[in-house]
């Protein structure tokens, strides 16, 4: 039997997620999937599109028409999302996705595609997938699952740094506005909303480093796949 696992990490935004679930996955030689980039990629083809998103029609019109792929890329050493074909991983990032996001990934339409897509992914175990609602609706039997927070204002911080180096005429009011309101939208939504699966470990990382927040999450991973080699 296979002693592989399956890891979800779901948080609040800029709580760090994406790093650790990268780092764990490295460390176990799983595959490392951001949801979140889903959701970007899809607001935006939205966008580009022209896709009034108030309108059920076009989102499922729309949705049609778009594919998504993880491709690893060596130089960055990660998987970055394409839409049809295009390597869209940096573009994702910025402040104008961020803005609309939320609002996308709220739309059932949306979600059942990307939970779909997101359930295959997770069907050979060894995977480590970062998102809202990981560990509550894509995979509820997952063996370990970490809900993170940290206090707002280090996070505000911690996305300041991240935007600013591409975008220096960015404030710190923009980015704690931006923070609020999608933590708002994504823990109120209908559908799916962020919250801690019962099961799930909290690892409040605000006053941890890095590294320290690895060697706690790595631990508990350790733990059950070892756990699991033995019975
Ligand atoms: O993790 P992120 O900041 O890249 O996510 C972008 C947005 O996508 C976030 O505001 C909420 C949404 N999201 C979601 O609703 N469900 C997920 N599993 C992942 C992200």
């Amino acid at each position: 039997m296979s002693s592989k696992i399956v890891i979800t990490i779901d948080g609040w935004s800029s709580c760090g997620k994406s790093t650790l679930a990268r780092q764990l996955a490295a460390v176990l030689g799983y595959i490392y999937v951001d949801s979140g980039a889903m959701y970007r990629a899809i607001t935006l083809y939205f966008l580009r599109n022209n896709i009034d998103f108030k309108k059920k029609q076009e989102v499922i019109n729309a949705l049609e028409n778009i594919s998504l792929e993880f491709i690893f890329n060596p130089a960055s050493n990660k998987s970055e999302i394409y839409l049809n074909g295009e390597n869209v991983e940096y573009l994702i990032r910025d402040l104008i996705i961020a803005e609309k996001v939320s609002e996308v990934a709220a739309i059932k339409e949306v979600r059942e595609f990307a939970v779909r897509q997101q359930k295959k992914l997770g069907k050979g175990k060894g995977i480590v997938m970062d998102g809202r609602d990981i560990g509550t609706v894509v995979f509820p039997a997952a063996e370990l699952k970490i809900f993170m927070t940290a206090d707002n204002a280090i996070r505000v911080q911690r996305r300041f740094k991240e935007l600013y180096p591409k975008n220096p005429n960015i404030s710190i009011e923009e980015v704690k506005n931006n923070l609020e309101m999608r933590d708002y939208i994504d823990s109120n939504r209908e559908i799916s909303p962020l919250r801690k699966a019962d099961d799930a470990v909290i690892l409040d990382n605000s006053n941890l480093t890095e590294s320290e927040q690895f060697e706690k999450a790595l631990g508990w991973a350790k733990e059950i796949i070892q756990k699991k080699e033995r019975s």
